[in-house]
């Protein structure tokens, strides 16, 4: 391997700097290979000016960083770009162009750090001849084939300190906090931080909730003596009788932005009688410096991608298993996205401690 090159796709998320430094670092030291990084996500093959070399001086500090010095896109899909022809704007595919890039810069391999959508894209283009390696990020954590991505562990940690301080005005003022995280349609992080913050209601998209269930839980607790309640809600989180809120319509480039279901939820708490108040954490959950956890598992899946790179292992993607980094097919890994196991030890554990779901 002489060449390999890396990008960034998608929504951001804390740690791709720390893949970034951990690839750049293992390609120079461990195989003496010179590395390219491509901006924008597959943009940067498009654009000019959208390559630039790596080398070990471009990779320091990075470690804490969050965001990525490569830039991303999640309007990067490869097969639906727009550009302004005849001053119309159409969506063209891009795809041929991109293989063809990555082949004029004699790249042996290109890393393609990303989540769901940056994958399907990724494998698409191995298909089409280019030798792709995928390294899973997403705060989600919704990528099938691994325990984990990186960037969930810092989105978790940023939701359960919220939930913290949320406790704190919830008690005071007796009051019921709303409080709106991501995780598109994956219930992981209001999940995990809803059980770490000691929520006493979660939604969550895998399991739809009745609103006079919630109002219950909150009237219940009311009745023994707390007159608060913490309520965690993924945006993506629906009512049995209806549908997700969607805050902007999806088309052809985006997919739809979910977001307004935390509005909803307080809106009818208060209705019937309870102060209430919501909060949506939004693009705060995917910034800041990533975890110890996540710089750990980003600098192994980093330097692991670029060991499968070397062994020319294309068209895999690294993921963790059972505390190990081993590989799984990118084909196995987007055939099904993860949702949250309703029968899983979390969601049990959960039940039994008294969490409400908004089911029963
Ligand atoms: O996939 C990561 C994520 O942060 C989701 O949790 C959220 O729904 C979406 O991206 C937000 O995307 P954008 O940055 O385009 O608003």
């Amino acid at each position: 391997m002489k060449r390999l090159g890396i990008l960034t796709g998608g929504g951001d998320a804390p740690g791709l700097n720390a893949v970034i430094r951990a690839a750049v670092k293992t390609a120079i030291y461990e195989y003496g290979c010179e590395v390219l990084g491509i901006r924008d996500g597959y943009d940067g093959f498009i654009d000019d000016q959208g390559v630039i070399p790596l080398g070990i001086e471009d990779v320091r500090g990075l470690l804490p960083r969050g965001g990525t010095i490569l830039g991303t896109a999640n309007r990067g899909n490869p097969y639906a770009r727009t550009v302004i022809r005849d001053g119309q704007e159409i969506t063209i595919d891009v795809s041929d162009e991109i293989v063809k890039g990555i082949k004029r810069l004699g790249m042996d391999a290109l890393l393609v750090l990303g989540g769901d959508g940056t994958l399907h894209s990724a494998h698409e283009l191995y298909l089409k001849g280019a030798p792709i390696i995928g390294v899973p990020k997403t705060i989600d954590n919704d990528i099938g084939g691994t325990e984990s991505t990186f960037g969930f562990d810092t989105a978790v940690t940023t939701a359960t300190e919220a939930i913290d301080k949320l406790h704190t005005t919830a008690e005071a003022h007796h009051r019921v906090m709303v409080l709106e995280l991501m995780g598109r349609d994956a219930g992981f992080i209001a999940l995990h931080a809803g059980v770490a913050g000691g929520s006493d209601v979660i939604l969550i998209p895998e399991i739809p909730f009745r609103f006079e269930s919630v109002v219950a839980k909150v009237r219940q607790r009311v009745e023994r003596g707390y007159l608060f309640s913490i309520i965690a809600v993924s945006e993506g989180a629906k009512p049995l009788s209806g549908e997700q809120v969607i805050s902007r319509a999806g088309d052809q480039i985006y997919v739809p932005r979910l977001g307004g279901i935390g509005q909803v939820v307080g809106e009818y708490i208060e209705q019937q009688g309870f102060e209430t108040r919501v909060t949506v954490l939004g693009h705060l959950q995917r910034g800041g410096t990533p975890t110890p956890f996540d710089r750990w598992l980003a600098t192994r899946y980093g330097a692991a991608a670029v060991r499968l790179a070397a062994q020319g292992r294309f068209d895999r993607m690294v993921s963790l298993h059972a505390g190990k980094i081993v590989d799984v097919s990118l084909e196995e890994a987007i055939a099904v996205p993860k949702r949250v196991d309703l029968n899983d030890d979390a969601v049990i554990t959960a039940r039994g401690m008294g969490i409400s779901f908004g089911d029963e």
